[in-house]
């Protein structure tokens, strides 16, 4: 066990903007109070998040603060009124608010779960943002049933990877997805049924479902915002998630690129929802943890016992030590991942493991 206060290697926000401001140093941990589980990490998954936060969209906190919204370790020290979790308990831990890039983190026993005893600290890492994401956008919302169809924007991603899997539990269903030419093949063994591309991805998709889909998750925004309203057939459902199209490079985002992405989106018309019979709906995974914990444990409790059936499989397209943060960073901003981006903690003692 740590003391309290005592620094631990991290990785720090400096500030917002390019690479420079991810910072590699000692940080000191937070107090372990009532309620909270200090956990020795082994590993940590990255989001697409992870650049909206350096780049300035999202402002939970304000920099400098430790970046990082999901874990995976050993517990070290559980705080008083904790009853669910145990030290030597294996857990994954999920933050919205970040701090969890970091050698050992104290954090709320209501944001960590127990792994299965057959799931490694990798696909553990893998879990949570993707996969619960995925869960309430294609399961709960979504309400995706056998022989209707889905559209999965940035397929290959890690929450693209995950709404796939999930599809392909519920039965027959037909997966449309987009992604970068060079990952097609990789999606397609994962279960999407028509890779297409960003550029022309509704006109290609109404060649083979002209009636358009019952299901669109978005994360792209900006003007597929509408274009996802558009695609929808009658009782349909679509799941804003995120603004993937607002991040273009690696600085700063531009308030004119936020303005944009903002008026593109804003636009949902109460009389089209009416006439062509939608539903649109939005989904934010921190705030709901926040304040629906029981659904997310029954969700999370679900997606355990799918993953012990076999029925989803995170996939890990890399794995780097935390010092290489930066390296890591750009596999995501470049589109260049299929599944999951990892970091993971080198330790000289692995008696807490
Ligand atoms: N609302 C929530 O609670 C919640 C939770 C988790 C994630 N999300 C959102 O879900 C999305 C995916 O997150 P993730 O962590 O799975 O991402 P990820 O693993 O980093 O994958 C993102 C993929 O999106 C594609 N992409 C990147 N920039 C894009 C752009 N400007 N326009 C279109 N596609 C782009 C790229 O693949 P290709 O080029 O191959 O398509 C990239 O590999 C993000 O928008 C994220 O904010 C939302």
């Amino acid at each position: 066990m740590i003391s309290a206060g005592d620094p631990q290697l991290s990785v720090v926000l400096s500030g917002y903007g390019g690479y420079e401001c991810l910072k590699v140093m000692p940080w000191p941990t937070r107090l372990l109070g009532k309620g909270d589980v200090q956990v020795a990490v082994v590993v940590c998954g990255m989001n697409f998040a992870d650049l909206y936060t350096r780049q300035g969209l999202l402002h939970e906190r304000k920099p400098p603060f430790v970046l990082g919204m999901e874990c995976a370790g050993k517990v070290t020290a559980v705080g008083d009124s904790v009853t669910h979790i145990n030290v030597g308990d294996r857990v994954l831990c999920y933050q919205y608010t970040g701090d969890l890039y970091r050698e050992h983190v104290v954090v709320s026993a209501s944001n960590c779960f127990v792994l299965p005893s057959g799931m490694s600290y990798e696909h553990g890492a893998a879990l949570a943002a993707n996969y619960l994401t995925a869960y309430f956008c294609v399961l709960d919302i979504g309400h995706l049933r056998d022989g209707q169809s889905i559209l999965i924007p940035s397929c290959a991603g890690g929450v693209g990877w995950a709404a796939t899997q999930l599809a392909r539990s519920v039965g027959t269903v037909t997966i449309f997805g987009t992604c970068s030419p060079g990952k097609r093949d990789a999606v397609q063994k994962n279960g999407v049924t028509h890779p297409l591309n960003h550029d022309n991805y509704d006109q290609e998709l109404l060649k083979h479902s002209p009636d358009g889909v019952d299901v669109v998750i978005d994360s792209v925004a900006g003007s597929a915002f509408s274009t996802s309203q558009r695609l929808l057939k009658p009782l349909g459902r679509a799941v804003l998630i995120g603004s993937s199209s607002v991040v273009t490079g690696s600085k700063k985002i531009g308030m004119w690129n936020f303005l944009r992405m903002w008026w593109d989106t804003k636009g949902i018309s109460a009389t089209d929802l009416i006439m062509h019979n939608r539903v649109v709906a939005g989904l934010h995974l921190g705030l709901l943890m926040e304040r629906e914990p029981d659904r997310i444990r029954e969700a999370m409790d679900h997606l355990f016992q799918l993953y012990e059936e076999g029925k989803i499989k995170p996939y890990i397209d890399s794995t780097w030590p935390l010092d290489k943060v930066v390296d890591a960073t750009k596999v995501l901003a470049e589109r260049k991942n299929v599944g999951k981006v990892l970091l993971t903690i080198e330790r000289t003692d692995s008696s807490e493991l």
